[in-house]
């Protein structure tokens, strides 16, 4: 005898069978540094807030340390929805943006907290949208925190680098500040920046207490200075076209994985500044030096007139609104 399914009964069982077989969305996250940073901490919180409200749904599948792609790559991906998050330097957007260029003005920022006043005030929160037309979304900016400048030889002043090479992120803004002091900008990807150290391909670098720390970049770098000069921070981004695809209640949902994640990736990031710091000033053979103010005004001297150059690419408002945050 043959069992007929019809009505009601088909429909419930056919049901049942789409959703055993459904599987979750895969979503991609691809970023460039270690696990151990603030970066892939707030990923991982962003991951489990995720799986947990909606694992039915989606999973978030992680790419660290450029295993996937780089940041520039990244950035493209989301721009045309082939990845669904990235959370790329600030420096690096500058195929879609100028705007962002603020935030590599070296000695703009005095600290963190006024990096963070200029980021949730109006004019930070605009330049989360300065790049929906090209497909990417800003959800919310994450620390890394403030640069410091390492060499392979003693330094002290500005012209103690010059004819060095120093690896920078591609931005034509830290271009200019190491043609400032004389010394010779290499743009690179983040992926090959310990190698370059090691063959001597660029004698120097800038980065925060965390990436230095994190990519062994002093096994290259023994002499490091406290100089601040700059920032390194994250807009963590989505694809416009992803998140068009949410309804109300998943994007309620993504919102605030991403808040209470940054939130997280935040404290992790000031307490690692503090934390790499320490321990790269703990290592033997490694010096770290504060520069005295009247140094300090030397370096600040010899970068800041490029400002001036960046008034109308960047927009004066714009600069004047991260200025005044202090
Ligand atoms: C770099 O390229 O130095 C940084 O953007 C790496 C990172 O993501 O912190």
């Amino acid at each position: 005898m043959s069992l007929r399914l019809t009505g009601p009964a088909f429909i419930l069982l056919l049901m049942l069978s789409l959703s055993v077989g459904a599987n979750p969305q895969s979503l991609i996250f691809s970023h460039v540094v270690s696990p151990d940073t603030p970066k892939e901490k707030m990923a991982a919180m962003f991951k489990s807030i995720v799986e947990s409200k909606m694992g039915e749904k989606f999973t978030v599948v992680i790419h660290p340390n450029a295993e996937l792609m780089n940041d520039e790559e990244a950035i493209d991906a989301v721009s045309e929805g082939r990845i669904h998050f990235a959370a790329p330097s600030v420096s690096k957007f500058d195929a879609y943006t100028k705007k962002l260029k603020v935030f590599d003005l070296p000695f703009l920022f005095s600290d963190i907290d006024a990096v963070e006043r200029f980021q949730n005030g109006p004019v930070g929160q605009s330049l989360l949208e300065s790049m929906k037309s090209r497909g990417i979304v800003g959800l919310g900016y994450l620390h890394n925190g403030l640069k410091q400048l390492s060499a392979n030889k003693p330094f002290k002043l500005p012209s103690d680098l010059e004819g060095l090479s120093f690896r920078i992120m591609d931005s034509d803004v830290l271009d200019k500040q190491f043609r400032a002091i004389g010394a010779i900008p290499v743009p690179m990807a983040f992926s090959d920046v310990y190698d370059a150290l090691g063959s001597n391909r660029i004698q120097g670098q800038e980065n925060t207490w965390s990436n230095i720390f994190s990519k062994r970049f002093y096994e290259h770098q023994p002499y490091i200075m406290e100089s601040n000069h700059g920032v390194l921070d994250y807009m963590v981004i989505a694809s416009n076209g992803f998140l068009d695809s949410l309804d109300k209640s998943e994007k309620r949902k993504f919102e605030f994985a991403m808040n209470m994640a940054i939130r997280y990736g935040n404290a992790v990031a000031i307490a690692k500044s503090i934390n790499d710091r320490n321990e790269l000033r703990a290592m033997k053979g490694i010096k770290v030096f504060k520069p005295t103010g009247k140094e300090v005004d030397l370096w600040r001297d010899s970068m800041e007139p490029i400002w001036k150059e960046y008034e109308l690419i960047i927009g004066e408002d714009i600069i004047k609104a991260a200025y005044s945050s202090g």
